[in-house]
């Protein structure tokens, strides 16, 4: 496994007598997951699904993904929260940064776009405007199968894609993903006869990209589904294997950040410094918000895209309140080479750095801060990974969620549920008139 756990400089903000301490909390919080007898104890389906995913499920998601692949230039992901992030997480983490407007020859896969993760009226006309010229196909995802704004998307998309191809090709370019038996979506799918995937019970939404959720739309932007889950199943064995809070970098990790939270380091800056890990983060921010955040507690998820943010947050992360700690996510080895030229003239005076690789610059650039923000006064771990392909992604996936299970129960919260979301839809309806 080629995930490195750095600890940085935290026991100059807690004491390894303190990290030390939580060993038996932690071994009790893992026993009480793995015997399914913690709090949210019905959620517990991502626990063993690097190992438990049947071959034929992942047969019929690659099946399923290469005939949207040969039919569509585009494939609509529809989704929000849970039924969204993880898929766009590891699409944009493994994709051409400019796939936007690469050809489809180039890109050899169809374009992934999404819908159902906001309810603008601009966005969704400027993508119908965009769809009226492209061949398209449909991935409409809810487990609920009642969350507004996808079931607003879809029905929208479903009336474009019919009236574009006619019901009958129209319902072979959709696919739903979906509860087993509950929810408008389900009887939607069988009534209109689309292919379905099943989101099984026992999977929240935020744990659930190694469900079909994420897996299928992975796959169809022309990732290897497999080794995303191999990466997984590594990291799994790992984390189980040695419950020591020292080598346990899933322990290690939880144990830290509750001992932080604890000294008043209530926000966790998680920063990248590649842009195609923007949506990475807003997935974990969604992971680990929406599973602490609960009765007054949880630390506050936030992400900075550096060295883009040192020029707009990088002020307050090096002097402003003390109540934030910093965890690096490092990828060592970009895809491909570049190196500054030699310029004869030198007025930008760059030549003390010619010939060297902008990704020597960019670590330079990590190491940098890292050293500023620790005199500052931040607390500052680094997590590092060899290079961004799918068993590394598929790794980080499964550390961050077993950690955060972790985590909440440090807090003794439960972390598979999110009681806090009905509100605004509570008042949403009202206003709305439902
Ligand atoms: O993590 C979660 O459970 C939520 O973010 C859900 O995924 C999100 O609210 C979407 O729910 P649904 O899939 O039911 O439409």
């Amino acid at each position: 496994m080629d995930i490195k756990f750095e600890k940085g400089n935290v026991f100059e903000h807690i004491s390894k007598e303190e990290f030390e301490s939580l060993q038996g909390k932690i071994e009790a919080c893992s026993y009480a997951l793995r015997e399914k007898t913690c709090k949210g104890k019905d959620f517990l389906g991502w626990l063993n699904l690097p190992e438990n995913i049947k071959a034929e499920e992942v047969i019929s998601i690659k099946n399923s993904a290469e005939r949207f692949i040969d039919e569509s230039e585009v494939v609509v992901v529809i989704g929000i929260g849970g039924s969204y992030l993880g898929a766009r997480a590891v699409i944009e983490a493994l994709s051409h940064n400019f796939s936007c407007i690469q050809s489809q020859k180039a890109r050899k896969h169809p374009l992934i776009l999404y819908a159902g993760q906001n309810l603008s009226e601009d966005y969704l006309n400027d993508l119908l405007e965009i769809l009226d010229k492209k061949d398209y196909s449909i991935v409409v995802i809810s487990k609920s199968g009642t969350t507004t704004e996808p079931a607003i998307a879809f029905r929208i998309l479903k009336q474009h894609i019919e009236d574009k191809y006619g019901k009958d090709i129209a319902k072979r370019r959709i696919i739903a993903i979906t509860d087993k038996a509950r929810g408008s979506l389900k009887k939607l799918a069988m009534n209109s006869g689309y292919e379905t995937f099943v989101i099984p019970d026992d999977i929240g939404g935020r744990f659930s990209v190694l469900t079909p959720v994420g897996l299928l739309p992975i796959a169809i932007a022309g990732f290897d589904v497999s080794e995303l889950i191999e990466g997984a199943r590594e990291m799994s064995k790992a984390i189980k294997n040695d419950l020591s809070i020292e080598n346990n970098i899933a322990f290690s990790y939880a144990a830290i950040r509750y001992l932080l939270f604890k000294k008043g380091k209530v926000i966790e800056m998680l920063v990248n410094y590649i842009p195609s890990l923007h949506f990475f983060t807003e997935w974990w921010k969604q992971l680990y918000g929406e599973s602490e955040g609960k009765q007054g507690k949880g630390i506050f998820p936030a992400g900075a895209d550096l060295t883009t943010d040192l020029h707009s947050m990088g002020q307050l992360m090096q002097d402003g309140v003390r109540n934030i700690f910093e965890t690096i996510l490092w990828v060592e080895k970009p895809k491909k080479e570049l190196l500054i030229p030699e310029d004869k003239a030198n007025f930008d005076e760059l030549n003390y750095i010619a010939g060297k690789r902008i990704s020597e610059v960019n670590e330079k650039a990590m190491l940098g801060t890292e050293q500023a923000h620790k005199s500052g006064g931040l607390p500052v771990i680094r997590i590092s990974i060899p290079e961004l392909n799918e068993r590394n992604i598929g790794s980080l996936i499964y550390f961050f969620e077993y950690a955060c299970a972790i985590s909440g129960l440090l807090l003794d919260v439960n972390p598979f549920d999110q009681p806090g979301v009905e509100e605004y839809k509570k008042n949403m309806f009202k206003l709305l008139g439902k």
